[in-house]
């Protein structure tokens, strides 16, 4: 039997970083009750203060009361623990883009995790049917793919696994619905359908940086007047996370070849620990 919507209370959230934190914040501004895990205490922190911070500015906008921020809060519960998720109703997973480290908590929640609960993943280009296969489950595992930031992007693409049930695709759409989101449909391809068209875009912003067509400026310039897009390609890399971009990037060109591997620029900034805004160095400084 596979869950309904209204058979829902709890959300539990694997990873405290800055999708995590922004699908907790989103579940507890929904009204569910939220179990936050993290590996450790200062991450957790970290994601309540990231938290604490978005919903300050949604204060200072008028767009929530100051008792609809506490409230918000006072819903979510942080912990290291994975079995503190066992009582959550679904578990949506926001770890690092790393399979293994995915499959070693997707092997770890199907033994915590009451059997019928459905364990969604936002991974932005692994594959939904190898994150699963190492469960018990597979056809009550989904992919859910927020946007960054979450708390005010309004679009979350379900990835649907080669064994995903119809009825589990089907809740996680209504799930993203009834968290405020517009969803569409991706098949399990790399990237789906963000990633895949998204990553050549920025890479080929930093090719053209590297290669001197333009100052970086100029380059975001152009595309934000030219295009319309809020932010230009390096712009954006900086928001993602360079370090989410090379990984993204990387599982691309493993699956799909040439067009899609990774500037040489992408790969010497996340040597060199500029990751974007937040580590303070970019393409930008912050
Ligand atoms: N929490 C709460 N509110 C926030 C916020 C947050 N974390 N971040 C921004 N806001 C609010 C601001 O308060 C502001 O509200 P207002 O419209 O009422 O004034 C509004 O959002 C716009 O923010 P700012 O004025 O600070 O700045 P911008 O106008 O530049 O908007 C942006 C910021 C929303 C990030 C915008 O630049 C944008 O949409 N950028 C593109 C983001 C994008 O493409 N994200 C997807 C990346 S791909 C991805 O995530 C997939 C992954 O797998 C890689």
């Amino acid at each position: 039997m596979v869950r309904t919507l209204d058979s829902i209370e709890s959300i539990g959230v694997v990873g405290a970083g800055t999708m995590g934190s922004g699908i907790a914040q989103v579940a507890a501004q929904s009204g569910y009750d939220v179990v936050m895990r993290d590996i450790e205490e200062d991450f957790v922190q970290n994601g309540f203060d990231s938290i604490e911070d978005s919903l300050d500015r949604f204060v200072s906008k008028d767009k929530l009361s100051e008792d609809e921020a506490a409230q918000t809060l006072d819903r979510i519960t942080g912990t290291t623990e994975l079995s503190d998720l066992a009582d959550c109703d679904v578990v949506v997973e926001a770890a690092v883009e790393d399979m293994d480290i995915k499959q070693d908590i997707f092997a770890d929640l199907d033994e915590e995790i009451p059997e019928d609960v459905i364990l969604a993943t936002n991974t932005s280009t692994l594959s939904i049917t190898t994150i699963a296969s190492v469960t018990d489950r597979e056809e009550q595992i989904v992919g859910l793919h927020f946007m960054n930031p979450v708390p005010v992007m309004k679009g979350v693409e379900v990835v649907v696994g080669e064994k995903t049930d119809d009825e589990v695709a089907e809740f996680a759409h209504e799930l993203a619905e009834d968290l405020g989101k517009e969803t569409w449909e991706s098949d399990d391809k790399p990237g789906f359908v963000t990633n895949r068209i998204l990553m050549p875009w920025i890479n080929e912003g930093i090719r053209a940086y590297d290669e001197g067509v333009a100052t970086k400026e100029d380059i975001d310039k152009g595309m934000k007047l030219g295009t319309n897009t809020p932010m230009g390609p390096l712009e954006l890399a900086d928001h993602i996370g360079l370090d989410i971009c090379l990984d993204a990037s990387q599982t691309l060109f493993e699956e799909l070849g040439d067009r899609y591997k990774p500037a040489y620029l992408l790969k010497r900034k996340v040597d060199a620990g500029d990751l974007g805004k937040k580590t303070g160095k970019g393409f930008y400084e912050y």
